[in-house]
């Protein structure tokens, strides 16, 4: 066991727009620990692979790409080799290429370590579609955060109209039902709900009460009290 293997991780996985983001940031903020948003670094190569013009379907150029990004999460923000990239890579646009990117098993494999270096201490929470089924299969405790597609597409839309973006309601849907088809389906690491994971269904619940039963869970698991 290495030194690293020894802190805690609390795995959060779970479709497109189910709240996972803030659920983590939130839990890892109760227990003073780092967090792993593992969607931004998809999106990230989906990015530059965009600005460098190569196709989100070349796998081995994909690759390569990917592990020469110098990444900074710094106060909630993103810089990519230097530059702070944090609302170009939240787009829609983006999003759909994080997971067209996503379903390359090179492209997995040259993401694999950066997402483990993120375990430190004195813990970590990481948030994505693999995180308790192959970054860190030792969490201490998986979850699968997961919510009704309309209700995700509606949360979506709000989101962007709320920060003033334009958006339409039905494109997101299908948009959401395609990502959540190719996440589900691609035989690199799918994004599954895990036998030993929590299910913690937000439909009918807001971020707070989510972040509750989590709080408790781990707890729970650790016994603290
Ligand atoms: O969490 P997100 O919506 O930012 O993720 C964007 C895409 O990245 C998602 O549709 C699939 C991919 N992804 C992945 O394949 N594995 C992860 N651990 C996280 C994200």
């Amino acid at each position: 066991m290495t030194e690293q293997t020894l802190w805690p991780v609390i795995a959060i996985d779970g479709p497109s727009a189910s709240g996972k983001g803030s659920v983590a940031e939130l839990v890892a903020k109760a227990f003073g620990f780092h967090y792993l948003d593992s969607g931004a670094l998809y999106r990230l190569l989906a990015y530059a692979a965009h600005t460098q013009s190569v196709a989100w379907s070349n796998e081995s150029a994909l690759a390569d790409i990917a592990v020469k990004m110098d990444i900074r999460f710094e106060s909630g923000e993103i810089y990519l080799n230097g530059e702070h990239v944090s609302a170009y890579i939240r787009t829609e646009q983006m999003g759909k290429g994080a997971s067209e990117v996503a379903v390359h098993p090179q492209v997995r494999t040259a993401l694999l370590q950066t997402q483990r270096n993120f375990r430190k201490s004195p813990g970590l929470v990481g948030d994505g579609r693999d995180i308790g089924s192959v970054i860190f299969p030792d969490a201490i405790l998986k979850v699968f955060l997961t919510a009704g597609v309309e209700t995700r597409a509606q949360r979506r839309y709000d989101q962007l109209i709320n920060r003033g973006d334009r958006a339409d309601y039905d494109t997101i849907l299908d948009d959401l039902k395609q990502r959540d088809l190719r996440d589900t389906q691609r035989s690199s690491a799918p994004l599954i709900q895990l036998p030993d994971a929590m299910l913690v269904d937000t439909t009918k619940m807001n971020i707070a009460q989510a972040v509750d039963l989590i709080i408790e869970a781990y707890k729970k698991t650790t016994k603290i009290t």
